[in-house]
This record gives C-alpha cells, sequence and structure tokens, in this order.
C-alpha cells in the first residue's frame, strides 16, 4: 500500500473545499447528500469545516460489486428521503470514477428540480471517465489507482485508514472482482 495524501494534507484540503463552498452558499442552507459508504468520513469533516446552517441527507447507490471495477449498472439501494424540489443541493461523493455512479444520481435529482445542483468530490480519477460530470469542488486528482481510505474501502476493508493510499496491483488480485 502507498500513501498518496497524508491526514495533514486532506485536512487542509477539506477546509480548503469548505472555505469555496461556504462563500458560494452565503445565507443560504444547502441540502448536502453524501453518497454511502465512502463519502461518510469525508462528508462528517466537511460539514464541521463548514461550520455553517445546512441539511444533510444520504443514498446509497452502486455500481461496484466486491471488486475494483465500475459494471456501469447502477442501483438504488438506498433512496433520498429528503425533498429537494427549491433547495440548493450539494452532493457530496468520495471518488468519480467512470462517471456512472454519479451521472445517473444527478439526472435522478435534476427531475426532482431543485434551486441548485452542484458536486464535491474528495477525489477524481478523470483518466477512467466514461460518462462526463461536471464538478464544482474538486479535492485530488489522482491517477488510474484503486484507492482506500478516510472512508474508501475495498470490498469493505481499510475504510479506517485515517489516510489515502493506493492499493498495489497484487492486493487488488488477491480477491476476484465481481462483475
Ligand atoms: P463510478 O465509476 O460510477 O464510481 O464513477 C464511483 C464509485 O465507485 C467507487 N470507487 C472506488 N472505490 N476505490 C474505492 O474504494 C477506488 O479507487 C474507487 N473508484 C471508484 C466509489 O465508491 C465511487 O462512489
Ligand atoms: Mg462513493
Amino acid at each position: 500500500m502507498r500513501l498518496l495524501f497524508s491526514t495533514e494534507e486532506i485536512k487542509e484540503k477539506v477546509d480548503d473545499l469548505a472555505s469555496q463552498i461556504r462563500g458560494d452558499y452565503q445565507g443560504k442552507k444547502p441540502l448536502l447528500v453524501g453518497l454511502l459508504k465512502g463519502s461518510f468520513v469525508f462528508l462528517a469533516d466537511l460539514v464541521r469545516a463548514l461550520d455553517q446552517p445546512l441539511e444533510v441527507d444520504f443514498v446509497r447507490l452502486s455500481s461496484y460489486g466486491h471488486g475494483t471495477e465500475s459494471s456501469g449498472r447502477v442501483r438504488v439501494l438506498h433512496g433520498l428521503k429528503t425533498p429537494v424540489r427549491g433547495r440548493d443541493v450539494l452532493v457530496v461523493e468520495d471518488i468519480v470514477d467512470t462517471g456512472h455512479t454519479l451521472s445517473y444520481f444527478l439526472e435522478s435529482l435534476a427531475r426532482r428540480r431543485p434551486a441548485s445542483l452542484r458536486v464535491c468530490t474528495l477525489l477524481d480519477k478523470p483518466c477512467r471517465r466514461c460518462v462526463p460530470v461536471t464538478i464544482h469542488y474538486r479535492g485530488f486528482t489522482v491517477e488510474d489507482v484503486f484507492v482506500v481510505g478516510y472512508g474508501i474501502d475495498w470490498a469493505e476493508e481499510f475504510r479506517y485508514l485515517p489516510a489515502i493510499y493506493a492499493l498495489e496491483k497484487a492486493e487488488c488480485a488477491s480477491k476476484t472482482s465481481s462483475p
């Protein structure tokens, strides 16, 4: 496992994202929607850094099995319960890879007529993009590596790591990926 971003670097980045977001949502009460499970640590740190009135809700979508490749199919495991019509919605994602998950979710949100709809992601893997998605707040850009830690898992492992690491190919190969 190779260290990509230390806890200090992550904290600096989260503070930086929070100040951009705070500036853009002054006098507003945005609804932050976290995509479970991977974004839960990032979202928790982000809301504390934001330190402004906001609401939080979560959805759980799945485009990954227990492997490292996106299936391209998105399933809703737990939908959004908070009404979004007229709300300033900020979707909070851990990592945007192919873009399938986010583009599917953004389309379904847009149909519900929010006042505004933006995306904040801690990590972006643009080299893997299949579907274009607009990212308004981007933390770090990463190469085509599988990342773990800071809430992000590989087959439910490594979420507890406080920093972000790249998983080496051999480590990924020790479990088989599902379609
Ligand atoms: P797509 O391909 O739809 O994928 O943009 C987005 C979701 O896939 C997960 N993902 C990862 N999870 N390490 C992970 O642990 C990774 O390198 C990685 N890349 C994508 C992630 O949950 C994201 O929400
Ligand atoms: Mg995710």
